[in-house]
């Protein structure tokens, strides 16, 4: 097997840059990788009009020394401005919608609680063929939080469909076998996959009481028999999988290790190098680019990018944090060794 790889350059389907200083430290790592990225609307201050969003864009793109372009989607909610929405969508402020149901992950409270209340906006992105990224979790007390994946699938997404079956899905973060599955069997939907979720089981986050809080996500990583139904949906075979790191960084002091923490892990500063292990540790480098830099171009109605980038097979080991300016951030897979690097 060669020592370096050569890839068409990646996109980041699915991250999350937060603002000030933290953007500015998102977009150091991932501009040095990707050509585009969707960038998450839970801002602190939630991307719910266009021009938010225009400014948000601006403010990545000031950020970043390459070129790098931005899609910001427009963060749903039951009470938005619809014809601000039309117009947004139409006019490429908005890449699509994201739909975050109600407290189901970090900076989500403004989120939607009933699904049928926003069909108007579900209309427009039938109409404009402007595609809908879901958070799929359905939260309630009833509900196991190892369950919600499964529930949002039964109980709302299946309604989704039938109501608006031309309507381009994305379901981020895919992290059951039962999601994989789904995404399979039907049309029109597509999943992202991030490297957490195809490295952890439960086992990693919960010790009787005690969580770690940079092992905790949302949604939250599941079985042995789950990790590895998405290893095979990024690995083989794979058209409707893409790259999507979910990325998602909050500062040391507020991760805490009860289950009341902030949700997120953050990849950012080794995600391309970690699915280059894991695809290698398939026995499936080969694929590595169709997932990385074709599939979601690809659903999305975009050309794959000019440009290459080149991993060569080396040892390194993951810093612990990530610090810049007054922050700092415990690093996914921090103090692990990685066996594959990018290189320039
Ligand atoms: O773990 C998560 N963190 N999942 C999400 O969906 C959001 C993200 C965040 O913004 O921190
Ligand atoms: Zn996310």
């Amino acid at each position: 097997m060669p020592n370096i790889l050569e890839i068409v350059q990646p996109d980041d389907w699915h991250i999350h840059f937060r603002e000030g200083d933290m953007l500015e430290m998102v977009t150091n790592y991932s501009s040095r990788i990707n050509n585009r990225c969707v960038a998450m609307p839970n801002t602190k201050v939630p991307i719910i009009d266009s021009n938010k969003a225009i400014l948000y864009k601006n403010k990545i793109n000031e950020a970043s020394k390459d070129k790098f372009e931005p899609l910001i989607p427009c963060y749903l909610t039951e009470s938005l401005d619809i014809n601000d929405f039309k117009a947004g969508i139409q006019n490429n402020s908005f890449f699509g919608a994201k739909l975050y149901p109600s407290n189901a992950t970090t900076n989500s409270k403004y989120g939607v609680r009933q699904i049928s209340n926003i069909y108007n906006l579900f209309e427009i992105l039938e109409e404009e063929n402007s595609p809908l990224l879901i958070h799929g979790e359905k939260v309630s007390d009833k509900i196991d939080i190892f369950d919600r994946e499964k529930y949002f699938i039964d109980d709302e997404l299946k309604v989704i469909r039938e109501k608006f079956p031309l309507l381009k899905i994305v379901l981020e973060h895919v992290s059951t076998a039962y999601g994989v599955k789904y995404i399979k069997q039907n049309k029109n939907i597509a999943g992202t996959i991030t490297p957490h979720h195809m490295l952890l089981t439960k086992k990693d986050v919960f010790f009787n009481d005690k969580i770690d809080p940079h092992h905790f996500c949302m949604p939250v990583v599941k079985d042995e028999s789950d990790l590895i139904e998405l290893r095979n949906a990024a690995c083989f075979d794979n058209t409707k999988f893409f790259l999507g790191t979910d990325s998602a960084p909050h500062p040391i002091e507020e991760k805490k290790n009860n289950v009341n923490s902030r949700p997120g892990i953050f990849s950012a500063p080794c995600s391309i190098e970690l699915y280059t292990q894991i695809f290698d540790q398939e026995n499936a480098l080969n694929n590595l680019e169709v997932f990385s830099s074709i599939n979601g171009a690809a659903f999305y109605n975009f050309s794959p990018n000019d440009k290459k980038i080149k991993l060569e097979k080396k040892d390194w080991i993951v810093p612990e944090f990530s610090v810049y300016k007054n922050i700092k951030v415990k690093n996914f897979y921090a103090n692990k060794k990685i066996n594959w690097k990018v290189i320039n």
